[in-house]
């Protein structure tokens, strides 16, 4: 078993993007943040993305909104990033209020700044293979992690268990796409007899939101597993109270899997990594037009 060190490779990702940053000079890109409410897991992930774009030298603005924000003020602030030529990347932190409808905020956002890649106008390119289309981060970072760790995927059985519009069916559709050509398999919370087809996985990508969910038994030797949840379980050894798992059993996982990712320090890295990534190709974007 190896691990797949989603720092280092985050790390690799930043610097390279740092260095493509720096070549725009004088123009900065820009990412405008919106957060509605004070969800502590939120605030604590803008926090991290405004840092990570400070540290490759990109502009990172923020606006708060208290969670009572009207879908109209909303969308009024959004229109106003859409048409400012200064900012090339917009980005709602998920989850919202419940008065205000997430797909209907998402696709407020110009298509052309869609970072996260979450607007129907991104799913739509990535259905349609469109060069250059928007993925969301997570998913992205997950091929970004493969592709560095030497994992081909080509005719591999990929098992995707767990269908988000956030990483569950992105991460599908890019493993599907040409150029990756695995074969996809996707489950979800009733697929019947799960570990049947996840022990059929070369590649195994979990992303159900639940701690400790894929256990050894459901896992066969050799598997390469992408662990993409981040739960919070107590913990009262821990001055917080509580610690970061994943959605796979890593002690009972790892020792079958030829390569795993760690929780913490897997996926998450990367996820903030290819925000900034997209970022900058979006602004790279405006200037070829
Ligand atoms: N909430 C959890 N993950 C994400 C993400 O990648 N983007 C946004 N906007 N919200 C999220």
């Amino acid at each position: 078993m190896a691990l797949i060190d989603g720092n280092l490779i985050a790390q690799q990702v930043l610097q390279e993007v740092k260095t493509r940053v720096a070549t725009l000079a004088p123009q900065v890109p820009h990412v405008a943040f919106v957060r509605v409410g004070d969800d502590p897991a939120s605030v604590s992930y803008v926090n991290k993305k405004q840092k990570t774009a400070a540290e490759v030298g990109m502009k990172a603005s923020l606006k708060l909104f208290p969670d009572t924000v009207s879908k109209e003020e909303l969308f009024a602030h959004l229109d106003s990033l859409n048409a400012d030529d200064t900012v090339h990347g917009i980005l709602v932190q998920a989850p919202l209020p419940k008065h205000l409808p997430e797909t209907e905020v998402f696709n407020r956002i110009s298509p052309d700044k869609d970072v996260d890649g979450f607007t129907t106008a991104s799913i739509g390119r990535l259905v349609q293979e469109v060069p250059g289309a928007f993925a969301a981060c997570t998913p992205a970072g997950i091929i970004e992690m493969l592709k560095r760790s030497g994992v081909v995927t080509a005719g591999k059985h990929a098992v995707v268990v767990g269908r988000s519009l956030i990483v569950g069916k992105p991460a599908a559709l890019l493993l599907l796409a040409k150029g990756l050509d695995a074969t996809v398999t996707v489950c979800n919370s009733r697929t019947k007899d799960l570990a049947a087809i996840t022990r059929q996985a070369d590649i195994l990508v979990a992303a159900i939101g639940k701690p400790h969910f894929i256990k050894g038994d459901m896992v066969s030797e050799g598997a390469v597993v992408i662990d993409v949840g981040i739960n919070r379980i107590p913990d009262a050894t821990k001055k917080t109270g509580y610690r970061l798992v994943g959605d796979v059993d890593f002690d009972a996982v790892a020792p079958k899997a030829s390569l795993i990712t760690p929780v913490p320090g897997g996926v998450g890295p990367m996820t903030v990594a290819m925000l900034m990534k997209n970022t900058l190709d979006a602004c790279e974007r405006t200037r070829k037009k």
